[in-house]
């Protein structure tokens, strides 16, 4: 980010707009709905520059724009129509460090101007860094026609009652919850509608209820946060990461997927220091109970969906038995992504009737599996946390009976810009994880294929030659215990 957005306090500070064109009476229509003291430089103004002056109240100076106009000004507008005389301004503005725009010219100014939706004293502002300027437009436009036009009166009426609300609610936490009712209930739609008294005694009504409520209760929600792919978030998974006082987030919870966060969210990393990356299981689940028990609204936030290997039940279990409400939210399992993103049916109508999900995690190295009905034909499974056990997987399915030649699908990093995807045999398994470098996180497939399906194999897709393989041998006891892949 180059350019930082911020919103500037021009409350009766003087702006210059030196320009008598057209350029600047773009300008000065903006600057006219601010509070700031305005003054045009120009040896000719333009009829409606004159017009729109007189109208607000701005001074007009008809000479060549000189140094001394500057003085006492805040900020500058160089609007003219040559741009040497432009550089003129930018240069005696910069040697006073005075805040610059030269119109058209963003290298030589200080400060760029965003693309603006006005409803004042919601004010949103858009910004590309001057690299597509239609995109700005764009988003603008959806912002415009999504707020009322008198969405402002909402914010306005906000502001009157502020210390009301806070001479009545002295802890910040029932102050936030009673303006969020306020701001997205009943209150906001009388105030749009103009409807002044049903306004106040919603306003009343909710104060009053805030009041006698006492000791806010908490929750904890469980929130499958999917693969990686923000846009793969559910809708309510987005309203509750907005909605949320604390986030205890997992390891394999992308980053990007916190944007959807207040900014003041309290946010404590369960996969990392200074928790730990070993936080054990009874560490969160005690945070969780402590930041609900004080009537905070907790976001666990997990990788997938939480209710598959993401030990949500634990959780749920720990949260409940503190007697604090508990939801979970479902979120795309890594195994649906991953199949989706390399267009893998995980069931054929005729082929493929089950399909299961399997861990490859063990905490001793032993895997209570049935191999002998995983090896079966037609069968299909995928393997979560898989990468390191392949070779134990591979050993025990082959001597269960399963055929050499089982397609297996391998998909690191599902959704995310870095995804791979590796097709195999099931004797190539180890071999072909081990060539091709996959690490994890990563979901294995088995028994699945698209020539079965009738689709062709994606472009995307790297396929492990028959001919590199040399299949490994390994005892069972070779198999180390794993935990995560
Ligand atoms: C502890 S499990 C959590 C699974 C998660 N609850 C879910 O529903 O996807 C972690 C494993 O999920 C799989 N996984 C998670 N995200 C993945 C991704 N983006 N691509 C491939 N596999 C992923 C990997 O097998 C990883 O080792």
């Amino acid at each position: 980010m180059r350019y930082f957005p911020v919103y500037l306090d021009l409350d009766g500070r003087e702006v210059l707009i030196v320009g008598g064109g057209e350029k600047a009476l773009q300008k000065l229509r903006l600057l006219a709905k601010t509070s700031a003291r305005l003054r045009v430089v120009a040896e000719e103004i333009d009829e409606d520059i004159v017009a729109l002056a007189r109208e607000r109240g701005v001074a007009l100076v008809w000479h060549r724009f000189r140094p001394s106009d500057l003085a006492e000004v805040a900020m500058v507008f160089a609007a003219q129509d040559d741009a040497e005389s432009d550089a003129k301004v930018a240069a005696a503005a910069k040697a006073r460090g005075i805040q610059l725009n030269v119109v058209d010219g963003p290298r030589q100014s200080t400060f760029i101007m965003p693309a603006i939706v006005d409803r004042d004293p919601v004010v949103v502002a858009i910004g590309t860094e001057g690299s597509a300027p239609i995109l700005a437009r764009e988003i603008k436009a959806k912002i415009e026609a999504w707020l009322p036009a008198n969405f402002g009166s909402v914010a306005a009426r906000a502001m009157t009652l502020r210390r009301r609300v806070q001479e009545v609610l002295s802890d910040t936490v029932a102050r936030r919850r009673t303006w969020e009712r306020l701001l997205q209930g009943r209150w906001r739609s009388a105030v749009l509608a103009g409807d002044d008294e049903g306004a106040e005694r919603e306003f009343d009504r909710q104060l009053d209820a805030a009041q006698s409520q006492g000791h806010l209760a908490g929750s904890v929600s469980l929130i499958g946060c999917g693969p990686g792919d923000p846009d793969l978030l559910t809708l309510k998974a987005q309203q509750r990461l907005q909605e949320a006082d604390v986030l205890v987030v997992d390891r394999l919870v992308n980053p990007a997927i916190l944007e959807y966060a207040r900014r003041d969210a309290l946010r404590i990393d369960a996969g990392k220091e200074p928790e730990g990356p070993s936080v054990a299981q009874e560490d969160i689940n005690r945070i969780l109970v402590r930041e609900a028990l004080k009537g905070q609204r907790v976001a666990r936030l997990k990788g997938g969906d939480a209710f598959i290997f993401g030990r949500a039940a634990e959780e749920m279990a720990a949260v409940r038995a503190a007697g604090i409400s508990v939801e979970v939210v479902p979120g795309i399992t890594a195994a649906h992504a991953c199949a989706a993103s390399v267009s893998l049916p995980l069931t054929l109508r005729r082929q493929v009737r089950q399909f299961a999900v399997v861990t490859g995690a063990s905490a001793d190295g032993a895997f209570d599996l049935d191999w002998a009905a995983m090896a079966k034909e037609g069968q299909a499974f995928a393997i979560y946390m898989g990468v390191r056990s392949a070779p134990c997987f591979c050993d025990e399915l082959l001597a269960a009976g399963a055929g050499a030649e089982t397609p297996v699908v391998i998909v690191e990093n599902g959704t995310l810009a870095d995804e791979r995807a590796v097709a195999a045999q099931l004797s190539q398994l180890p071999v072909a994880i081990a060539d091709k470098g996959i690490k994890g996180p990563a979901i294995i497939f088995v028994g699945l294929d698209w020539a079965a399906a009738g689709l062709s194999r994606p472009d995307k897709l790297e396929v492990y030659e028959p001919a590199q393989a040399t299949r490994r041998t390994r005892s069972r006891a070779e198999a180390t215990p794993v935990t995560q892949g």
